[in-house]
């Protein structure tokens, strides 16, 4: 009985990638700040959760704690079935630049990742050629196979950004951390990488936690949507996504994605203290007759 039990309990931490208790972070400066408080949340294995909000509501914050770069203050944090008390291979994080080695070539790039070039001297030749095929496989899965030995600035943003994300896939986290990855490209090329993550999500088997400000990518990336919302930091509600796993374009045009996006732009509204429409107008009345 004991033994079953012990199991079914392995099973269930087992299916969470990510397990988030009553986290909280406090940044202590003159006056404290409650970035987050009481965060709860568990993200199950392979899942694509997108984490959207207004500015400043703890996005980039729980992110940087998931990756270990930032402690938290409290609560407990679980990935991959251990405390995360720090970096790990198995996170992988992708920022809004695209922060490439501008003297190494794409496929270098690729190979050479933080953690193999520490690693390189205790390399044997059989490990350089695993990674030799692992980085031509990336390189094909981001559809750059022809630009392996063009330099960074030869390449567009989006195709950096792709490079970025073959980089951190090199070494096979369990977990990809992105924050805002396409927040500086332009809308056609932005479109062109949700079909390529969705696309290296469903190859590679990743668990993706995505942080953006944009509800419609928000919603066409992710299978659940978690609002959060600002002072404290907090997680306000989460939505699953009522679309069919395989994503495509056209879905951003039906009712129950059009729904979802004004439901959830209302409530960022309501949350986030921003002014409305018509705060805005009084405001601008009350000044033009002072
Ligand atoms: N290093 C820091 N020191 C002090 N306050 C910080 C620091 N980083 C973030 N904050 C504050 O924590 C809150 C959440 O910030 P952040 O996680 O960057 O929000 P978001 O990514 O959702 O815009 C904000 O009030 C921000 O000013
Ligand atoms: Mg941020």
């Amino acid at each position: 009985m004991g033994a079953s039990q012990g199991l079914n309990m392995n099973k269930v931490h087992m299916m969470n990638k990510v397990q988030i208790r009553h986290l909280g972070k406090v940044f202590d400066g003159g006056k404290p700040v409650t970035a987050l408080e009481n965060i709860n949340l568990d993200i199950r294995d392979n899942e694509f959760v997108t984490l959207v909000g207004a500015s400043g509501c703890g996005k980039s914050t729980l992110l940087r704690i998931l990756g270990g770069l930032e402690y938290r203050s409290s609560g407990e944090l679980d990935s991959n079935g251990q405390p995360v008390n720090g970096p790990g291979a198995d996170r992988a994080m992708v920022f809004q630049h695209y922060s490439l080695y501008p003297w190494l070539t794409v496929m270098e790039n690729i190979k050479f990742s933080r953690k193999l070039r520490a690693k390189r001297g205790d390399m044997s030749s059989a490990d350089v050629e695993a990674a030799s095929g692992r980085a031509d496989a990336l390189l094909r899965l981001i559809g750059l196979s022809s630009a392996a030995h063009a330099y960074p600035n030869q390449l567009s943003g989006g195709m950096q950004q792709r490079v970025a994300i073959a980089r951190a896939l090199m070494s096979r986290p369990a977990i990809l951390l992105m924050d805002e990855p396409f927040g500086a490209l332009d809308a056609q090329t932005r479109e062109v990488m949700h079909d390529l993550i969705l696309h290296v999500h469903r190859i590679e088997k990743t668990t993706i936690v995505f942080v953006t400000h944009d509800v419609e990518e928000a919603i066409y990336l992710g299978q659940r949507v978690v609002l959060m919302a600002p002072r404290p930091g907090r997680i306000d509600t989460i939505y699953d996504v009522p679309l069919p796993a395989r994503r495509e374009q056209d879905m951003k045009h039906a009712p129950e994605f059009l729904a979802m996006k004004k439901q959830i732009l209302a409530r960022i509204r309501d949350t986030s203290g921003m002014a409305t429409d018509g705060d805005l107008l009084e405001r601008l009345n009350l000044q033009a007759a002072a």
